[in-house]
């Protein structure tokens, strides 16, 4: 049967960081409180000329170079963001239209952070089908265009990235296994923009009082992040017949240093194979996934054979993750 694989991996962050010495001039914040509450030490912002598809362009640009293609060989982009440049048109459009790809379809897929995971499956599908021999993946976000930089229990953990993969088709083994896709609309009230949308359009009072800009429940999206993640993980796991020691490289989103070790010690996987970019890049929503996935991918440490979990949840409330058997040769780290 044909299957479907990641050929490629990219990503890009932007040049300006702002560290939790930055942020402890802006709210009533210290680096011990970030730092032991999160882990994140520093994170990236985007320029203010930057919009999202301009960090997504850059991340599609680089996975097309690691998996060897042109614009013109893709038959679909799915951009996951929750942070388009704009509601119309799309950050999928922009997108293809700065890669000059002229032969293929693109749209918007907003499933907050685990949208790379939604896209993973769709682009999987697609290419499965038939339809198109290539599809490329990119989540791209600037969340600090939609944060409260005045409420200090949200503003010290977003940053801004993009990432990106190129999904394949191929004949025979490996690739994408397994994937497993949850909504929880019912707590869709944990993390929102009350503003903005056809519910609430914008108003100048709506505006002062910034319903443009996130709200979230932490506390209770970490205590769903930390019951759920290690069962979807084990849910997939079992479903391709493995155990969870068989799992190489374990990519979960980005949040919180707390919830990854806490999710790995439930899944009793070891520190060393439990992947962490929260320290220098915080929480990139969709985005953290794909960049989590190319770091590694560039540092060489993905192989043949490789088994790797990837296991998201999000806005929405959403959910979701993929099991890939690794097909790609090492990358020369460095390059
Ligand atoms: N600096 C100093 N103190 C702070 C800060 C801060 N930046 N933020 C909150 N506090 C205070 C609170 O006011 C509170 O004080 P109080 O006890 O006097 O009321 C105290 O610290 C504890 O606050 P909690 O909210 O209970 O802190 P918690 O340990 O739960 O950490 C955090 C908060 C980091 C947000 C955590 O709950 C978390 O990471 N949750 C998960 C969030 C998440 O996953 N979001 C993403 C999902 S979707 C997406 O990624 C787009």
């Amino acid at each position: 049967m044909r299957g479907a694989t990641l050929s490629g991996t990219g990503s890009y962050v932007p040049e300006q960081v702002i560290t939790n010495r930055d942020l402890e001039r802006i709210v009533d914040t210290t680096d011990e409180w970030i730092v032991s509450h999160t882990g994140m030490r520093e994170r990236r912002i985007a320029a203010p000329e930057q919009a999202s598809s301009d960090l997504g362009t850059e991340a599609a640009r680089a996975a097309l170079a690691d998996a060897g293609l042109e614009p013109d060989d893709l038959g679909l982009i799915i951009c996951a963001t929750i942070s388009p440049d704009t509601l119309i048109p799309g950050a999928g459009s922009l997108i293809q239209a700065n890669l000059g790809a002229s032969r293929c379809g693109a749209f918007d897929l907003a499933s907050g952070c685990t949208g790379f995971i939604y896209g993973l499956g769709m682009a999987a599908g697609y290419v499965r089908a038939g339809y198109c021999e290539h599809a490329l993946v990119v989540a791209t976000e600037t969340l600090t265009r939609l944060t409260n930089w005045t409420d200090r229990s949200t503003c010290v953990l977003f940053g801004d990235g993009a990432g990106a993969a190129v999904v394949s088709g191929i004949e025979g083994e490996g690739g994408l296994l397994a994937l497993e896709l949850i909504s929880m609309g019912e707590a869709g009230d944990l993390l929102k923009v009350p503003g903005g949308g056809s519910r609430r359009p914008l108003t100048p009072e709506l505006l002062a009082q910034r319903a443009d800009r996130i709200v979230m429940n932490g506390p209770e999206l970490f205590k769903l992040a930390v019951r759920l993640v290690p069962e979807v993980a084990e849910r997939l796991v079992a479903r391709v017949g493995l155990q969870m020691d068989d799992i190489d490289v374990l990519i979960m989103h980005q949040a919180n240093q707390r919830i990854l070790d806490a999710a790995a010690k439930r899944l009793d996987i070891p520190d060393e194979r439990v992947v962490s970019i929260v320290e220098k890049y915080g929480n990139t929503s969709a985005a953290s996934m794909p960049l989590a996935l190319d770091i590694v991918n560039r540092q060489g440490r993905l192989r043949p054979g490789d088994n790797v979990l990837l296991v998201g949840f999000g806005a929405g409330f959403t959910l979701g993750g993929a099991l890939i058997r690794w097909t790609q040769p090492p990358r020369v780290p460095g390059h």
